[in-house]
């Protein structure tokens, strides 16, 4: 099995950017948990964090060459503006979970509304990073 989680933009700044939304854990300890976790279902999982849309596009038409089974993505503030990286991930049909760490829906309207969640296997909002475990969980199960 092979699995990428992708991170989008400010989330490189986890750990010391708004806590009170995302929370305390950085992104470094949030993908050294997937990691472990992916390692102990012997799974294969890589992670991606980038600010730029053309970087995740690329890494999502990237994925389908590698033969990516799941992906694991927060989409952060594209998911609210982003037709092109949801176009990139119905061009290579993975499916995905999109997980935010906040609960969008108790945000801002403009955080309401996501180019992914109608294409998503399903999303988790609000969680925090046992978000990203939870959707990981999903994945090694469904792709055994
Ligand atoms: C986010 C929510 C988005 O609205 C925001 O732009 C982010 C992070 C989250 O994980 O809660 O950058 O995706």
């Amino acid at each position: 099995t092979r699995i990428l989680v992708l991170h989008g933009p400010n989330l490189n700044l986890l750990g010391m950017r708004e806590p009170g939304h995302y929370g305390l854990a950085t992104l470094a300890q949030i993908n050294d948990r997937l990691q472990q976790m992916a390692q102990d279902a012997g799974a294969m999982l890589e992670d991606f964090q980038s600010n730029s849309e053309t970087e995740l596009i690329n890494r999502v038409q990237q994925a389908k060459a590698e033969a990516v089974d799941f992906i694991i993505i927060n989409p952060a503030a594209y998911t609210h503006t982003s037709v092109a990286l949801r176009d990139a991930l119905a061009a290579v049909a993975i499916p995905f979970i999109e997980v935010h760490l906040s609960n969008v829906f108790a945000r801002e309207a403009f955080r309401h509304h996501s180019y992914f969640s109608d294409l998503a296997v399903g999303v988790i909002s609000g969680l925090g990073a046992k978000g990203y475990e939870l959707a990981l969980e999903f994945a090694l199960q469904h792709q055994a």
